[in-house]
């Protein structure tokens, strides 16, 4: 619930087991930091965490604290009801598995009174690699299927493709592929995520320049950032080895920002990040979006302060939303 005294809000991050996350580049402890700058609380669990009964949505969770040297560490622990959080905040990275989906139904109970980002509903609706299919004019041409007979084909008329694994991230199981290589990358994707159909996508040469992540929060342009693979044949996922490096806007990716932000906001989905190589949209993250420390580190800026005001924003909405309706 939203204290209106004491305007302080309670915060929760469901997050990987936090040994699991990477200091450096991590941004949900970035937020975590802002909110309780402001005087939040913070407080996280993992996906193993949640439990729905005829009583409702209960959730073990732990006090988040930051240490200086942002290491985070978990503080008192404690079961409630997650109607007593202002703002959930789920942030664990892919796999979109069973664990991954419990929580999002689980949430999806107390997403009208509850702050739920991003929307529970959406993020069991919508996958991040097939995202940008909704938006023909900018993806580049890409192919969904269990069948390998048809994805080879589109390799064929590709001659260079790339081959990802639909629900992964950091550039796992991603392979650059001709059409003799095509066959064995696309049966390892397959064998390697059973159950999964395999994406193929035209190859971008212009990736060499760089894959750009542009951050959006409620639909609008946060910041951006190029990530420059660090050697041919090597991905730009900053997990990978790519290096950081400032950019600005061209005319096409404004456009795809204005198209995908309005569709972000309607589906509610408060936090993404559009990952853009020469001009064409690759992938829209909506799991746990990240890239804010690198976005700071090119623009000298504490983009976390605008993404804060914006959550709390949502938050007090929805607060005021739910008390009226119950009043
Ligand atoms: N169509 C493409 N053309 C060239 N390289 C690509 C393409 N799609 C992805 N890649 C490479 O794979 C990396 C990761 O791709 P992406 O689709 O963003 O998946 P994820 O980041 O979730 O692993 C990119 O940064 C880029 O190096
Ligand atoms: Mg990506």
């Amino acid at each position: 619930m939203f204290d209106v005294k004491r305007r302080a809000m309670r915060v929760l991050f469901v997050l990987d087991p936090l040994e699991q996350l990477q200091l450096e580049t991590d941004t949900s402890l970035l937020l975590a930091e802002e909110f309780r700058r402001r005087g939040h609380e913070t407080w996280f669990a993992t996906e193993a965490v949640f439990r729905v009964d005829h009583a409702g949505v209960f959730v073990r969770a732990w006090e988040l604290h930051v240490a200086e040297s942002g290491a985070p560490h978990a503080g008192l622990e404690i079961t409630a009801p997650v109607k007593d959080f202002t703002l959930v905040l789920m942030r664990q990275d892919p796999p979109v598995d069973a664990h991954y989906r419990f929580v999002a139904q689980a949430l999806g109970f107390v997403a009208a009174e509850v702050a739920v980002v991003n929307d529970p509903a959406s993020v069991l609706q919508w996958n991040e690699k097939l995202l940008p299919l909704r938006f023909p004019a900018y993806c580049p041409p890409t192919i969904a299927s269990h069948d390998p007979e048809e994805l080879l084909h589109f390799v064929r008329q590709e001659g260079t493709a790339v081959v990802k694994p639909l629900s992964d991230c950091s550039g796992r199981g991603i392979r650059i592929v001709d059409v003799a290589s095509a066959p064995s990358a696309i049966e390892a994707v397959l064998a390697a995520y059973p159950g999964e159909p395999v994406i193929v996508q035209r190859y971008l040469p212009e990736v060499a320049r760089g894959d750009k992540r542009i951050f959006l929060a409620n639909g609008q342009f946060v910041g951006a950032v190029n990530r420059v693979p660090s050697g041919p044949g090597r991905l730009a996922n900053i997990h990978q080895g790519a290096r950081v490096e400032s950019t600005t806007l061209s005319e096409r990716e404004r456009e795809i920002v204005a198209v995908v932000g309005e569709f972000l906001q309607r589906q509610r989905l408060w936090l993404a990040g559009l990952d853009v190589i020469g001009g064409f949209l690759t992938e829209v993250n909506i799991t746990s979006p990240s890239a804010l420390r690198q976005i700071n580190a090119v623009t000298g800026e504490h983009l976390e302060t605008m993404v804060v005001d914006i959550l709390e924003g949502l938050a007090r909405d929805l607060s005021h939303r739910s008390r009226q309706l119950t009043v």
